[in-house]
């Protein structure tokens, strides 16, 4: 079976780059496999976030969001992390079969000790905690961005260290990296990011996003002169929001010599057009965190029956006994 899973650290303000450049394609490849995981990585994120109430309400915001831009947690299993105490067994295994040396190696673990920063234990295990969320469900895709691959590619090698020594159990993952093509630019002409403050948040109210908009950095051409689209970041933020039709139209406008401030408008609108709809659905269920209690509950007990089954194998493997594992194995390999 092909299963893809992936991890969101609940880590601040979801702007529109992540949404057109993550969460989108995230939803629309949940359809192509035939199973199909996204959780949230609650537990990761405490290598950084030292806020509970700040932690608390990313986790909501993160939830609501997903939910909001369309994941349907019926089809795909929605869940907290720390939901799954499988996982931090597997972790612990799974950490006496890495090598100490793949650890030294990982990039964010390397670019924390050259920055000074003082470096926690799980700024160091994070790759083991992150295989251990990957290889408990048999996976064999794993979407994420350029940053996360070599993770990816530790738990692969932490999988192929541990099927060598203890035979034929865990399935070996493979990194699926985002069509890099699709760069959402932000207010200052750069990517658009949280780390380069020029970011439009995607929930953001009509009339602040307005304001941001018209903020977006142009040249001093003058009202009546054509205007080229391609270096144009209004235009460019414009064609991923709008309809072929609506963009050609927009094209137009820029040759015949449209003034800057015509173009942000017609931005801010062609932008509240298709956000609204999905505002109002996110603050209705950011407002009822219970029910999203609920829903992320329903997907950590689905996904514990095949993390259960997961572990018994891990734990027979290496020599520790799971008692009634086999009933319940038997139960959930159908
Ligand atoms: P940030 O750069 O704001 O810190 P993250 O690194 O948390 O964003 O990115 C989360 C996801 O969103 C990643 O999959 C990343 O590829 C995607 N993403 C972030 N910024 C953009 C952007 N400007 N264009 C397209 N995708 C983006
Ligand atoms: N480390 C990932 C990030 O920072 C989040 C994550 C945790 C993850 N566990 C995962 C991603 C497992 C993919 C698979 O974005």
């Amino acid at each position: 079976m092909k299963v893809s899973l992936t991890g969101i650290k609940p880590s601040g303000t979801v702007h529109i780059g992540n949404y057109l450049g993550a969460i989108v394609p995230a939803i629309e490849l949940a359809r192509r496999f035939e199973r199909s995981l996204y959780f949230i990585a609650d537990e990761h994120a405490l290598t950084s976030v030292e806020d509970p109430a700040k932690l608390h309400a990313q986790i909501y915001d993160l939830a609501a969001t997903w939910l909001a831009c369309g994941l349907d947690p019926e089809r795909t299993f929605f869940y907290r992390q720390s939901a799954i105490p499988e996982v931090f067994e597997l972790a612990w295994i799974l950490g006496c079969v890495a090598p100490k040396g793949l650890l030294d190696r990982a990039h964010a673990y390397k670019a924390a000790l050259a920055a000074g920063e003082a470096i926690n234990v799980g700024v160091y295990t994070y790759p083991v905690l992150m295989a251990a969320d990957i290889l408990l469900f048999d996976t064999t895709v794993v979407p994420v961005g350029k940053d996360q691959k070599q993770h990816v590619e530790i738990a692969r090698d932490v999988a192929e260290k541990f099927n060598r020594l203890y035979g034929d159990v865990l399935a070996l993952p493979e990194p699926e990296i985002g069509d890099q093509s699709m760069t959402v630019p932000g207010l200052d002409g750069r990517k658009m990011s949280k780390s380069y403050d020029n970011v439009i948040p995607l929930w953001a109210p009509a009339a602040q996003r307005r304001k941001l908009v018209m903020r977006i950095k142009t040249n001093s051409q003058a009202p009546a002169e054509p205007k080229d689209t391609e270096s144009s970041e209004i235009f460019q933020l414009y064609r991923l929001f709008a309809t072929p039709q609506q963009t050609a139209q927009l094209e137009r406008r820029y040759a015949a010599g449209i003034g800057w401030a015509d173009a942000k408008t017609a931005l801010a609108d062609v932008m509240e057009e298709r956000l609204a709809p999905l505002r109002a659905r996110y603050e209705a269920l950011r407002a009822d965190e219970a029910a999203l209690d609920r829903v992320l509950e329903q997907g950590a007990q689905r996904a514990r029956a095949i993390a259960r089954a997961t572990l018994a194998r891990v734990r027979a493997a290496v020599g520790i006994a799971t008692p009634g594992a086999s009933a319940a194995q038997r139960e959930t390999a159908t």
